[in-house]
């Protein structure tokens, strides 16, 4: 196993009080395996990936669980006693970009403004490894390749960029020092259809040929069907729902699930209404007591307002946290959601 997060929590100080961003989230992933992590807008995606390359901002805290990588337990390298996150650290460092890569989403804004881009490639790669200035140079021209981006752009500065090529820029980036695992977070959403098809196609190849394991971040769920073998859906900051990805689109056991799924248009199905899930997502400064979801939830009983859902297996692998996961399965439709 490449990654196992345990019971990972990591909330953040703010005037009011504190935001369970991520609360008790436990995910795996095999050495070259692909992981789609799907939920709407703040239910805690960013902050797991942040929790998991260590790259946490200075109010946030981590409360409980644990990262292994490779074997080895990242938050004892990184965390102070209290929970947050040592500002500098010489092993970590080493790790990051070389092992673990991000794609920060917005990434457009990650790259510095005042350097040439490919310069900017080039000099990650001499950071971390022992090759000549012109090999660094071979390789980012390599990776503008593999991305679409003409060669003949590499000596430009951002500001002469595109959003998307910008974006593309930083694909290059987190691909260049061939790290294990690849965390993805919004990848393309500045990039039209096209584009982001062929990116996403080169960088599956460029995975199955590495073995490189990436988690990809998302809103939109067609990116996940189409890259993931994995998927681990999550609601205000916990994982409501995991399993391989034909599981999770045709064995649906969770009522979130089904709404998501259904508020997104079918490619190939007979034109439908979209589902919306009504209401907004929850605060998660004082998050709901029992399920999370029970708010909004069209089969809500109960149980479901005081009791937390364990995690079900329906089969192995396939895990959902809802207490009638078992009953639902099979009549779950985002016709309620309508
Ligand atoms: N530095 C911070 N301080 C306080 N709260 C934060 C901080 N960063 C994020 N949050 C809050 O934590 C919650 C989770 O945020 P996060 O960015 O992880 O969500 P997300 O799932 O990535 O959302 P999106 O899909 O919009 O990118 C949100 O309620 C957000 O407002
Ligand atoms: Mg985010």
């Amino acid at each position: 196993m490449l990654l196992e997060v345990q019971d990972l929590v990591v909330h953040y100080k703010i005037k009011t009080g504190w935001v369970h961003a991520t609360d008790g989230v436990s995910i795996q992933l095999d050495k070259g395996e692909t992981l789609g992590l799907v939920g709407e807008s703040a239910c805690g995606k960013t902050t797991l990936a942040y929790g998991i390359s260590q790259l946490l901002p200075s109010n946030a805290y981590i409360k409980g669980g644990r990262v292994i990588f490779d074997g080895k337990n990242l938050l004892k390298m990184t965390m102070k006693k209290d929970g947050r996150l040592k500002e500098y650290d010489n092993e970590l460092n080493k790790i990051r970009w070389k092992e673990i890569s991000m794609i920060f989403q917005g990434a457009m804004n990650a790259l510095n403004p005042v350097q040439r881009v490919g310069d900017q490639i080039a000099e990650a790669i001499l950071f971390h490894e022992r090759v000549t200035k012109q090999q660094a140079r071979q390789r980012a021209e390599q990776l503008y390749n593999l991305v679409g981006i003409p060669v003949d752009r590499i000596d430009h500065f951002p500001h002469e960029y595109s959003g998307g090529m910008k974006q593309r820029a930083m694909i290059a980036m987190a691909l260049a020092l061939n790290p294990k695992l690849v965390i993805a977070d919004e990848p393309t959403t500045a990039l039209d259809v096209i584009t982001q098809n062929k990116i996403l196609t080169k960088v599956r190849e460029l995975q199955d040929r590495l073995e490189m394991a990436m988690i990809i971040i998302t809103h939109d769920v067609s990116v996940v069907a189409k890259t993931a073998k994995r998927i681990a859906v999550m609601y205000a900051g916990q994982i409501s729902e995991t399993g391989t990805t034909r599981e999770i689109f045709k064995e649906t056991a969770h009522p979130y699930t089904s709404g998501l799924l259904g508020s997104f248009p079918s490619i190939k199905g007979k034109v439908r209404r979209l589902a919306t899930i009504k209401g907004n997502p929850p605060s998660l400064v004082e998050p709901p007591t029992g399920c999370r979801f029970h708010p909004r939830c069209p089969y809500v009983q109960d149980i479901c307002k005081t009791q937390n859902p364990p995690g079900l297996t329906m089969s192995p692998g396939h895990i959902s946290f809802c207490h009638f996961a078992k009953d639902l399965q099979g009549k779950l439709s985002p016709e309620v959601f309508i």
